[in-house]
């Protein structure tokens, strides 16, 4: 990868432009003067206020929060927590320290409001007058709250959400079909699927540009946490986002921001599972200025780039890894907003001003990020900050077990990058260049900083940290067919996988799972209704080989511990510890193809020679020759495998029994070949052991099918082309079983299209 197309390819993956909009909320009551609270407390004059001015935005059926606060019960039942929530602040959620900056929509209770709340479940919780209930806000029906849109985009399909498992973020890439460029004044999101919907960035991006990724994994979309990065303009503020419990609103102060022709818009969403399967299939209304912006406007972000060259590289365990950065502004700055960006493991993020008269200025301070309520904030008055002044940014990061956020567990090295596990982080801030004879020395700053940001990244070893993990990262996705070579389903993301081999029943894949970031390779199980993923093995050691126990309950692997090769088992849910079953101490890698039916015997081969290892008694492996990718057939009395002492590669089927008794005695058993042309594994019996499957390499890799009698003597047909895999697979002679019991499906972790950077 060339270095120009790697910065490429980091200025589009963080590069956000982040919206100039502040989100607006119901009004809210007015806090009371002092901290004082009332002496009769009750929930229908006193608790319910607060909960519905603060609350029911989210708190109500079809939102994004868990449940509801509307009824005495609703809140009553969960009394202790709410106002355990209230006193820490975690609710009404707003990370944005109070006072600090002063913000639009500001999400907070005051002293007094958490006092009474905590007063009123000490007095357990008085129900008061029914009749003295204030009235419910009104929530305005489904419908375009800020009138009909000059544009109304629509995702062409539905995207589904799992029920279970992590949240997931999704890009949508809608195209606009504008012949013209337009000036966008406010941009209102209808999603279909509230509930699981957590927030929403929007941006646009050329035409097309996003078409290499769309879809690649065969759902609508694409996946990944920084795709919004659009370097692509930067005269114009983004296009605003959404979270729950907004409510759209027109850019601020008549700021518009400009949507070229032919662009597509760009929708990413967090989504949160529920708990049920559902469908996101969203709405997006435009509404245009009349005519293009007048003002000069600016994303100002510190460190430059997301932290690019901020030298992001941070040690497992350490809990305060801090980067600053600093700026002085080249002429009159207009502030209106400020926005944060970072992933999992920032934790304080603040950022001031000092004036040239020394004096200082709060802007900003996050004393607890939460990648979750990521806010933009817009400052309730803009203020202009005069040439000269400096500002100062400080983000810190906790990478240890006691950050309670931290995706990996035990911590690991996290280095600068877009996955959820690596870090960026940065402020920035909304500005208008006061002054038009400031636009040139202010751009000239911005690219200075640009290019900074790029050396120091050369220098610190980010640049050659992701340029490397971008030559590692081969791309593969694990893609079940039918016996047309029709795709039926793909699994799990896009990333670096081997080995996949269907469980015994057919429900699961097992698969290993390879981390380009850390070069760690672990065992993963993969369930096909659900798409659910578990990590069997999650350690330092390399991982690889998996096999099923017949009976899909457990899962043999190899692992590489201080040079020696073991075979281990595990339970195939992921629970308990794993069990040495076999050290292998010639030093060679060991590859571990089938576990007999009979629960007998495992095959495996290392180097030129492959084994059956006998699970009971001293568990010695009996050496069969020069063979490999051994397959017991489903009654357990014969072996297929490949060997090339034909002088290519074929497949062949042995009887067991007399090939490990030839093995003590050194004849070489009769053995029937299955393949008639260059076969190179990836052997796999039906159940009823009346077919086998192999790879064959003629004309690119094609899954063949045999039928076969497994009576003595062995007996088999003429081999026939099933499909040819539209994509290359690695180290076939490696792969255990491919094939569904049934015979009806096929599994391979398949190369995709490597993802190139937009251009
Ligand atoms: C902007 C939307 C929003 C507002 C406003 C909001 N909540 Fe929440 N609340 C959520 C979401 C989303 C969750 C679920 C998970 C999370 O993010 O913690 C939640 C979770 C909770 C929980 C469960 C916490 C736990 O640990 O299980 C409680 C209790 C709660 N909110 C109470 C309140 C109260 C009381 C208010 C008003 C004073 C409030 N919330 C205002 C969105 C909101």
């Amino acid at each position: 990868m060339s270095r120009r197309r790697v910065l490429f390819l980091c200025l589009v993956a963080v590069v956000l432009l982040r919206p100039l909009i502040g989100y607006s909320h119901a009004p809210r009551q007015e806090a009371p003067a002092a901290a004082t609270v009332p002496s009769r407390i009750t929930f229908s004059e006193t608790i319910a206020p607060i909960v519905y001015a603060n609350c029911v935005t989210c708190h109500r059926p079809g939102e994004a929060a868990p449940f509801a606060l509307i009824s005495y019960e609703d809140v009553a039942k969960r009394a202790t927590l709410i106002a355990r929530v209230t006193e820490s602040r975690y609710m009404p959620p707003w990370h944005a320290e109070h006072g600090y900056g002063e913000f639009l929509n500001e999400r907070r209770l005051t002293d007094a409001q958490i006092a009474t709340i905590g007063a009123w479940v000490k007095q357990g919780m008085p129900r008061g007058d029914d009749a003295k209930m204030p009235k419910l806000p009104e929530f305005p029906p489904d419908g375009w709250r800020l009138g009909q849109p000059d544009l109304i985009l629509e995702m062409p399909v539905a995207f589904e959400v799992p029920a279970s498992g992590p949240d997931v973020f999704r890009n949508f890439v809608i195209p606009t079909g504008l012949t013209e460029d337009k000036w966008v004044r406010g941009v209102e999101f209808r999603p279909s699927a509230r509930k699981v919907v957590h927030h929403a960035i929007f941006a646009q991006v050329p035409g097309g540009s996003r078409a290499n990724v769309y879809g690649a994994d065969g759902r609508p979309g694409f996946g990944g946490l920084s795709a919004v990065g659009i370097a692509d303009r930067t005269d114009s503020p983004g296009l605003g986002g959404w979270a729950p419990g907004t409510q759209p609103t027109m850019f601020s102060e008549g700021l518009v921001s400009r949507l070229p022709k032919g662009s597509d818009f760009l929708l990413q969403v967090h989504f949160h599972p529920s708990g049920k399967v559902e469908h996101e299939k969203s709405l997006i209304g435009i509404y245009f200025a009349e005519k293009g912006g007048q003002k000069d406007l600016l994303s100002l972000m510190l460190p430059a780039v997301f932290g690019f060259g901020a030298g992001i590289d941070i040690p497992p365990g350490e809990k305060k890894f801090t980067i600053t950065d600093s700026f002085t502004l080249p002429g009159d700055a207009k502030v209106y907003g400020a926005f944060a960006h970072a992933h999992y493991l920032a934790k304080e993020m603040k950022a001031d001003a000092t004036l040239p008269d020394g004096s200082k200025k709060p802007l900003l301070w996050i004393r607890d990020w939460d990648f979750n309520w990521q806010d933009s904030y817009t400052y309730k008055q803009p203020f202009t900050l005069p040439r000269g002044t400096r500002l100062d940014v400080t983000l810190t990061y906790d990478n240890s077990s006691d950050n309670p956020r931290n995706p990996i567990n035990p911590p690991r090295r996290a280095i600068f990058g877009e996955q959820s596990f690596d870090e960026m982080g940065a402020i920035g801030f909304e500005v208008e260049i006061v002054h038009k004879a400031d636009v040139d020395a202010f751009q000239q700053a911005l690219a200075v900083r640009g290019k900074e940001a790029i050396a120091a990244a050369g220098k610190n070893g980010t640049l050659g940290r992701l340029m490397a993990r971008g030559a590692r990262r081969s791309v593969q996705q694990l893609t079940i067919f039918d016996r047309q070579g029709n795709v039926v389903t793909r699994l799990g993301e896009v990333g670096s996988y081997s080995q996949a081999a269907f469980s015994p029943d057919g429900s699961r894949i097992v698969v290993v799972k390879n981390d380009p970031d850390t070069d760690g390779r672990d065992i993963w199980t993969y369930d096909i209704a659900t798409g659910k993923s578990t990590a069997i093995t999650s350690d330092a050691p390399q991982d690889s080989a998996p096999i099923w126990s017949p009976d899909g309950t457990q899962i043999a692997y190899v692992s590489d511990r201080e040079n020696t090769h073991g075979i281990f088992r595990r339970a195939a849910n992921g629970s308990g510890t794993e069990e040495l079953i076999y050290t292998h101490t010639s030093g060679a890698t060991i590859i571990l193809t089938d576990w007999s039916a009979d629960g007998r015997f495992i095959c495996f081969w290392a180097g030129e020679t492959m084994y059956v290892l006998p699970l009971s008694g001293e568990r010695k492996p009996i050496e069969l020759g020069r063979e490999r990718g051994g397959r017991f057939s489903p009654d357990s009395r014969w072996l297929a495998f490949s060997s090339n002492q034909s002088g290519r590669f074929q497949i062949y089927v042995k009887n067991l029994e007399e090939a490990t008794r030839a093995s003590a005695n050194g004849a070489a058993p009769p053995a029937v070949q299955v393949s008639n042309d260059a076969a190179v594994g990836g052997i796999s019996w039906t159940r009823d052991g009346k077919e086998l499957f192999f790879l064959s390499a003629q004309g690119g890799q094609s899954v063949m099918a045999v039928d076969v009698t497994s009576t003595s003597p062995f007996q088999a047909g003429t081999p026939k082309l099933l499909f040819k895999l539209p994509g290359g697979i690695l180290a076939p002679a490696q792969l255990s079983t491919v094939s569904s019991p049934d015979g009806q499906r096929f599994v391979f972790a398949l190369a995709v299209a490597p993802r190139r950077p937009a251009q």
